[in-house]
């Protein structure tokens, strides 16, 4: 496995990288904006395709680097799905599994910090955002932050094996790594005795807000792509015109989706699944989408939200597929217009 620990020192932010072999994808946890252009040459250096950028939570003290990473690699961006952020191309909850080619990571909903705040298992490391931080925690008065949640998240994360590596998104002292043993009988806010005493404690900790808060957090708040934009060129359906697609000989719908966001959520009936990885092969020349459009058919993408198609259908009409079209919004949209799914 190539693991990569990243640091940005103006926010005391760990990024990290993650990929299963060189030449393979990768994913990166947690990216600074201002370090966008190092984590690239880095992907570059280690022959990595960056496939997703991951938050673990909304971050108050640095703008996140999500949304440049995708609009320089056509990654897909993942947060929660409590997360108050406009439009990630996908939303992940409570044991779902986060992938790239040859890594699985658990996702565990750990609320406390944030409420929309993550952690990433796997293996032998966990990935623990702002909720456990090596001999702290991440502070509760802000943020729809919540110290009794926090106390429930802590105890599940105990619950993981002693030998576990703490890797959390900041460190103020320069500590590194971790282990969740050394955290249990170390860290100063899990010696409480209850929920109670860990909530006394938080109340109390009196912190000034931090610094970047009034830049980062509407910044990270916007972090979709330009949808209209996409519509202004007259690319876009609306889910309520998308429905009378659905059987049309010359239309194809494209479901750029995993296939866990599938069974979760239902597809369009009839429509083609194509995930979103695999797009720049199948719109090449000789690529089963290139086919479609090339038989004459509109080729209609679709995904969670409409970000990943929004991107989809930029992609093809670069390489002159100008049938191409994707439905606004994606499957939220779709159902929330009422369209059937199967
Ligand atoms: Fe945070």
């Amino acid at each position: 496995m190539i693991f990569r620990q990243l640091f940005d020192s103006v926010s005391s932010t760990y990024s990290y990288v993650l990929a299963s072999r060189r030449g393979g994808e990768a994913l990166i946890i947690d990216p600074v904006l201002e370090k966008v252009d190092r984590y690239l040459k880095l992907m570059e250096e280690l022959d990595l395709k960056l496939v997703k950028a991951v938050d673990t939570h909304l971050h108050a003290d640095h703008i996140t680097g999500l949304g440049a990473l995708r609009d320089r690699t056509r990654c897909v961006t993942v947060m929660g799905e409590q997360s108050k952020v406009d439009v990630v191309s996908m939303r992940v909850g409570e044991g779902d599994r986060l992938t790239v080619e040859g890594l699985s990571l658990d996702v565990f909903y750990t609320p406390g910090h944030t409420d929309d705040s993550y952690s990433f298992h796997m293996g032998d490391r966990v990935f623990t955002g702002d909720t456990l931080l090596i001999r702290g925690t991440g502070r509760t008065d802000f943020q729809n932050g919540d110290s009794r949640a926090q106390y429930e998240s802590l105890q599940r994360l105990m619950r993981l094996p002693e030998e576990t590596f703490v890797y959390p998104a900041h460190d103020y002292k320069g500590d590194m790594v971790s282990t969740i043993g050394e955290e249990k009988r170390y860290n100063p806010r899990l010696k409480v005795r209850n929920v109670e005493e860990y909530v006394e404690l938080m109340a109390n900790l009196h912190l000034p807000n931090p610094k970047m808060m009034d830049v980062a957090v509407p910044a990270n708040m916007h972090q979709g792509l330009h949808q209209e934009e996409v519509a202004r060129r007259g690319w876009a359906f609306s889910a309520a015109d998308a429905m009378g697609l659905v059987g049309r000989h010359d239309v194809a719908l494209i479901d750029l989706r995993e296939k866990a966001e599938r069974e979760r959520t239902g597809a369009i009936p009839g429509s083609l699944h194509a995930p979103y990885p695999d797009l720049m092969d199948n719109i090449d020349e000789g690529g089963l989408i290139h086919e479609l459009a090339s038989s004459g058919k509109t080729v209609v993408f679709y995904c969670a939200f409409g970000e990943r198609s929004a991107m989809a259908v930029q992609a093809a009409q670069d390489k002159g597929l100008a049938s191409a079209r994707h439905i606004e919004g994606g499957m939220a949209a779709w159902k929330k217009a009422g369209g059937a799914t199967r």
